[in-house]
């Protein structure tokens, strides 16, 4: 079969010949159909990820460890786990009996490979107990999964939306797309600072944060008052650290500023997880969510691979 083929830590995967997967007892073999290439699975092939041991730590491997395909009698699933050296970028892989869930019916599997993405959008709920009318902040809403979230916020009945980028064509996109205000983090300390204060009208209610590092730490600042307030809480949804892994967090930040910070997975079971799962298929099967993808062919993975030009929209190969 054809896959995409990572034989150096570092290196780019490229488009040739491996050995068809032969599955061991309890196993199953998964015909392809999509699979979104995200900014962890080139961390991890670069080697840097606290998971690249585990998944290239042998090769050549192919890379990508979910997807949207279809199981020996046709069933359209979502898979993970594949079985080491097989991942989700080839034609076939090789998956664990059971590590899948049907895609519910008219869902295109390129759209289905997004559907998590949105899903982390769902935290305001999940985690934060967003109510309609609340205001959401979304740091690194030019992203695929921060459009995403602004959209969330829209479809759940945000009062407000601020939405943060670092790119001002980019942010009048996510203007359109259902924020109020829009902020660009690339200036200064102080001028952000300042329009973090200057958008927070009577304050955020829920930050969605896919950002973390520099954006964060001066928002977390801005928040914190100059004299004691009985300010209402902000709850901060820590989902991603686009501008950094790390920031420095004042104790006066969480002491006097009424500041929540919560991980993406608080409030998360089985039954959560369903709800917020099925809410995102019910909206994108009524057409009121949508899913900017770009397909691009197995075949083209090398160029694919090394594409910066993306804008908001997620890179989903096709075999
Ligand atoms: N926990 C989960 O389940 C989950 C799911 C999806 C994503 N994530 C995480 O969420 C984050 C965003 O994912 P994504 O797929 O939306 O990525 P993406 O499409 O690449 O978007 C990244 C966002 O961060 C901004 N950004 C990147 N580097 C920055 C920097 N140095 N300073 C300030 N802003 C910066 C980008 O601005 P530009 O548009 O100008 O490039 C964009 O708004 C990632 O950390 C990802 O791992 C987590």
């Amino acid at each position: 079969m054809k896959a995409a083929v990572l034989h150096e830590v570092g290196g780019i995967p490229r488009y040739e010949d491996f050995p068809d997967p032969v599955p061991g007892e309890g196993e199953v073999v998964i015909e392809v159909l999509a699979v979104a290439v995200e900014n962890v699975d080139k961390v991890i092939a670069a080697g840097t990820h606290y998971a690249s041991e585990k998944f290239i730590g042998h090769l050549p491997v192919i890379p990508a460890f979910d997807g949207i395909g279809s199981l020996p009698d046709g069933t359209l699933v979502g898979f993970g786990h594949p079985r080491l050296p097989y991942g989700a970028l080839a034609e076939r892989t090789v998956v664990p009996e059971g590590s899948y869930a049907p895609i519910p019916d008219g869902i295109d599997p390129a759209v289905a490979t997004v559907m998590g993405s949105a899903i982390t959008g769902m935290s305001v709920k999940t985690a934060a107990g967003f109510v309609p009318g609340e205001t959401v902040l979304v740091q690194g809403a030019t992203g695929v999964a921060g459009r995403l979230a602004v959209k969330v916020a829209r479809l759940l009945g945000a009062g407000r939306i601020v939405a943060t980028g670092r790119d001002d064509r980019q942010l009048e996109e996510v203007r359109a797309i259902g924020a109020d205000t829009v902020i660009n983090t690339a200036v200064s300390d102080e001028a952000l600072a300042r329009a973090f204060a200057d958008a927070k009208g009577d304050g955020y209610d829920v930050v969605v944060d896919y950002l973390w590092g520099r954006p964060t730490e001066i928002l977390l600042r801005t928040l914190t008052p100059e004299s004691f307030t009985f300010g209402k809480p902000t709850r901060v949804i820590q989902v991603g650290e686009s501008a950094g892994a790390g920031l420095a967090l004042a104790a006066e930040s969480l002491r006097t500023s009424g500041v929540e910070i919560y991980g993406a997975a608080k409030g998360l079971s089985p039954q959560t997880m369903g709800e917020a799962y099925g809410q995102v298929v019910a909206w994108a099967q009524s057409g009121e969510l949508t899913f900017e993808v770009e397909k691009v062919p197995l075949s083209d993975i090398e160029r694919a691979w090394q594409r910066t030009d993306l804008k908001g929209r997620r890179l989903v190969v096709v075999p």
